[in-house]
């Protein structure tokens, strides 16, 4: 599919690979036909879903954000080093936070591209970026990372080294056999940067996802309000909750939303039966040991060459190399 160009005065370049609306529905359909309900977790990301996760990173349970940025601050020269070079590319850049500890580590660093699938959200991340940071060319790239990145239409990057940066963990978000082919799709970008939130008890883990203010709730639900607004659907947002539990057997949190009722959800033709307790599954964030993840990694064709971690081991960063 050919990108689209912004013709809009916008300092920010923006390459628009945005999956039409029809794959929403149907994404959205064959999910909730599945005998255990899902939604993939990239459709949480609209505008205000993107304000939440936003929220969910500052909050004081969520120690995900601070410690991995706390790592970056304390090793911003010695991970500017493997950098290089060469052209930046962050895969789910959200509101491009933490690139700015590396990219003012790393002057050396002229392009940085940005891939997220929250258009709005990463035009003005990129806007915000190329004020703060001088001489830097800030390009958008609106896509579903996940997807093989057409990185040969984007004339920004042909012929140009690049270093991909994966921070947050989302990582985690993939199965293990997911992470695997992600990691073999995404090896075209060179060496990778990689977050990943480490295994940690239960009484830790579960507060970060189901924080005493209900953000956490507030960002999992506010996908049925973008169902009912983009597809015409009518899910009763009070007949609904959020759960998140840690099944410490596959190290993973368990993120869904139940049904409070035995109830009929309408969308468009379609008619959606929901048993009361019925969850449908909205992510899946599994916790790695760093020995697992870099096993991982080198099942995909990468060598383990560095990682930096916090005092308290919660969360570790990557730099994996091409064998
Ligand atoms: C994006 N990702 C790394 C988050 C996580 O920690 O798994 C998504 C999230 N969902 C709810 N809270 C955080």
């Amino acid at each position: 599919m050919p990108p689209t160009s912004s013709t809009k005065p916008s300092p920010v370049k923006l390459y628009d690979f945005h999956p039409p609306v029809e794959d929403f529905r149907s994404a959205v359909l064959r999910g909730l036909s599945k005998p255990e309900k899902t939604i993939s977790p990239q459709f949480l990301y609209d505008k205000r879903g993107s304000e939440l996760f936003d929220a969910i990173c500052q909050l004081p349970e969520y120690y995900l954000t601070r410690t991995e940025m706390a790592i970056l601050r304390a090793n911003a020269e010695d991970i500017a080093a493997a950098l290089d070079h060469r052209a930046l590319v962050e895969l789910g850049s959200g509101s491009s936070q933490k690139i700015r500890i590396l990219l003012n580590a790393a002057p050396q660093v002229q392009t940085y591209v940005a891939v997220d699938i929250s258009r709005q959200h990463l035009q003005e991340a990129c806007a915000a970026l190329m004020a703060d940071v001088e001489g830097l060319e800030a390009i958008a790239v609106c896509a579903d990372y996940t997807q093989p990145l057409p990185i040969a239409t984007i004339p920004e990057l042909r012929d140009r080294p690049t270093i991909g940066f994966f921070p947050g963990s989302s990582i985690g978000n993939l199965e293990p056999a997911e992470v695997i082919a992600f990691l073999k799709t995404v090896a075209v970008l060179g060496d990778l940067i990689v977050g990943v939130d480490l295994k940690k008890s239960a009484s830790l883990l579960e507060p970060a996802y189901d924080d005493a203010q209900g953000i956490s709730a507030a960002f999992a639900l506010n996908v049925l309000v973008r169902i009912n607004r983009e597809l015409g659907a009518d899910f009763d947002l009070t007949q609904f909750e959020y759960r998140a539990c840690y099944n410490e057997v596959a190290g993973r949190i368990e993120m869904a939303i139940a049904s409070l009722s035995d109830q009929t959800v309408r969308l468009g033709d379609a008619e959606i039966p929901f048993k009361a307790g019925e969850t449908l599954r909205t992510e899946h964030s599994y916790k790695y040991t760093i020995d697992e993840f870099q096993l991982l990694a080198m099942e995909a064709g990468f060598k383990p060459v560095q990682v930096w971690t916090d005092a308290e081991q919660l969360f570790s960063l990557h730099h994996l190399k091409q064998i």
